[in-house]
């Protein structure tokens, strides 16, 4: 079985998002990024929460690219946590009601790559549940002062984590973790 992956582009202060869900922030940190071509590659599934599936897109205007995981750069099957799942299909898109269906079934569909978690709830109910293996986090060098946080989890116990890798582009710094437990 894979492993669960959270990769995500953070502010220096620790937001994925700015206020109200703004994602406009990051489009300038959106640069070529070995490290992110390199993992877009081991990707077999999304497991993704429906505010981030509904939600702003740092490739908002852009025709060819915006709404699309990575910009288009990758695709495959997504499994998207909702208690309100829409009555329209979507394509490559599955509707689950729960985390552990979510996490099952992405598992199953990425057989032996990765399932990439997306959105700030869904990588926190993960880790809560000790299916999240490992974190990459692309720092870019902004800080937003309020938004969504990386990890929200008041009188939360301490994680350990292990470093992977530390790795450099001009838009970011990319810190790459174990979880340890
Ligand atoms: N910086 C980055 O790299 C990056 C990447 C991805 C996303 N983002 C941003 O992160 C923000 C979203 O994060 P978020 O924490 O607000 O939300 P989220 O995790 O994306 O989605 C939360 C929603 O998912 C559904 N959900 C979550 N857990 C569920 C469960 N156990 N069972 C059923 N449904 C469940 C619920 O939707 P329903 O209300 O429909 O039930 C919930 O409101 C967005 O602003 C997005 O743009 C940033």
């Amino acid at each position: 079985m894979g492993k669960v992956l959270y990769s995500v582009t953070m502010s220096l202060d620790g937001f994925i998002a700015g206020p109200g869900g703004d994602m406009s922030w990051m489009t300038e940190h959106l640069g070529p990024n070995p490290e992110v071509d390199e993992v877009i590659g081991k990707i077999g599934a999304l497991l993704v929460g429906n505010r981030t599936f509904r939600g702003d897109d740092p490739y908002k205007g852009v025709a060819a690219k915006e709404g699309k995981f990575a910009g288009g750069g990758w695709t495959g099957p997504q499994f998207v946590l909702t208690h309100h799942a829409p009555d329209t299909p979507v394509p490559d898109v599955t509707f689950v009601g729960d985390l552990d269906s979510g996490v099952a079934a992405a598992k199953a569909a990425a057989g032996d790559k990765y399932v990439n978690v997306l959105g700030a709830s869904t990588a926190r109910q993960c880790l809560d549940a000790g299916v999240l293996d490992e974190i990459l986090v692309l720092i870019a060098p902004v800080l937003l002062g309020d938004g969504v946080r990386l990890f929200d989890r008041p009188g939360g116990t301490n994680v350990k984590l292990e470093r992977i890798s530390l790795t450099h582009t001009p838009q970011a710094t990319n810190l790459w973790l174990r979880v340890a437990g």
